[in-house]
């Protein structure tokens, strides 16, 4: 499949074992047949070996830069340490980078490559679900800095992306479920067939099965690079994907980072339905249909227990896209179908979105 993007687009290759494309690739992309082969010590110990295989095989010589796992590496610290490895190895302009591993990998390797020497070409090769359906497509690259996540960066598109589902072996059941709040995300905003079919597979998704986990990471794909193709630069329709993110987020600053990326999101979706439904945007019971598309993904729903409202409503003040006390939120007016234009979006005062969720927890009512 084609992602369209202003430098004329990417492939992106899904299916079990589409990585032993990768010498061929780099040899396309990268004339002096080196790259920098970015993971993390856990996707290292798990793969580095076969991709460092496949890619000498293929007459690649390959620099392994690894760092330790986690949201706390993507840093602008890391991001100097790789990129001393690759000027001391003598990387020039003529190699390439290839992103090993989960978000945390992609965004921080794709930002090397994005600003090494003025920019050379990354392949992205996710291992994580969240990576495949969502990060590793978009072009999106960064690091965060102590006032927030992801605020320093830049649009980096891969140069192609190779989206291997044999990689999930390895991934624990409770990470491998984060990606698929995206995946029913998508299917809120867009496909309302396709989330029905995410919950009645999820079983077999998260058993990992590689043909239902094929077909949604294709999907996912799909669905995002239609979103993204229209506003690559992230200038308004792209807005769209930000479902469950706003209050998802708050979630995210409350807890430290402690709650996981796809329960933050799930939680937060099914809560900024709700909102949705009081302000008479959302049809009714479409929370109550969010939540149920979660629940086989043993993804959290609302829970009240993760959000401490005092503290609520100046996090959500304080959110990057927050203006003046009022935060945008997606217009999603029932399951598949979200509001276009203006309509795509819900401007909600700070405070209101607070006193709607104390009212969901004085009354005892969860979405
Ligand atoms: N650029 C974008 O458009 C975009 C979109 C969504 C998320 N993101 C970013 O993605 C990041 C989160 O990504 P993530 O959830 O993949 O986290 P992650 O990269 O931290 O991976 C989660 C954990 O799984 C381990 N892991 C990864 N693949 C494995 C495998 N196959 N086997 C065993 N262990 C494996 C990692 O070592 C890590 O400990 C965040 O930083 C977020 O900002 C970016
Ligand atoms: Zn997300």
């Amino acid at each position: 499949m084609v992602v369209p993007s202003s430098g004329g687009g990417y492939s992106v290759s899904v299916g079990a074992g589409v990585r032993s494309e990768i010498a061929r690739i780099v040899g396309e992309i990268a004339p002096s047949r080196r790259c920098a082969l970015i993971t993390d010590d856990r996707v290292c110990a798990h793969w580095g070996e076969e991709l460092h295989g496949l890619l000498a095989q293929g007459g690649i010589d390959t620099l392994v830069a690894s760092f330790r796992p986690g949201e706390a590496q993507k840093t602008r610290g890391s991001w100097a340490a790789l990129t001393d490895q690759l000027l001391e190895g003598g990387l020039d302009r003529g190699c390439c980078v290839v992103a090993l591993g989960g978000g945390v990998v992609g965004d921080l390797a794709g930002f090397v490559a994005a600003t090494y020497m003025r920019g050379i070409p990354c392949v992205q090769l996710p291992t994580t679900t969240l990576a495949m359906m969502d990060a590793a497509v978009g072009g999106k690259t960064g690091v965060d800095h102590p006032a927030g996540k992801n605020l320093v960066g830049a649009f980096h598109p891969p140069a192609t992306a190779l989206v291997d589902p044999d990689f999930l072996a390895t991934l624990d059941r409770r990470t491998l479920a984060q990606g698929f709040a995206e995946a029913v995300k998508h299917g809120i905003l867009l496909d309302a067939a396709y989330a029905d079919w995410l919950a009645s597979a999820a079983g077999s998704l998260l058993a990992g099965r590689t043909a239902d986990v094929v077909r949604a990471v294709a999907r996912s794909i799909e669905i995002k690079a239609g979103v993204v193709g229209d506003d690559e630069f992230d200038m308004g329709g792209r807005r769209i994907l930000n479902f469950g993110h706003t209050v998802g987020h708050a979630i995210e600053v409350h807890s430290g980072f402690s709650v996981p990326h796809g329960d933050a999101v799930a939680a937060g979706m099914v809560a900024e339905a709700r909102i949705g439904e009081e302000l008479g945007v959302a049809r009714p019971g479409t929370a109550a249909r969010v939540g149920g598309l979660l629940r086989p993904f043993e993804l959290r729903g609302y829970d009240p227990s993760l959000l401490r409202m005092e503290r609520l409503a100046a996090t959500l003040r304080l959110d990057k896209k927050a203006r003046r006390g009022t935060v945008e939120l997606i217009g999603v007016e029932a399951v598949g179908r979200v509001g276009a234009g203006d309509s795509a979006t819900m401007a909600v005062e700070a405070e209101e979105v607070v006193r709607i969720m104390r009212g969901w927890s004085s009354s005892g009512r969860s979405p």
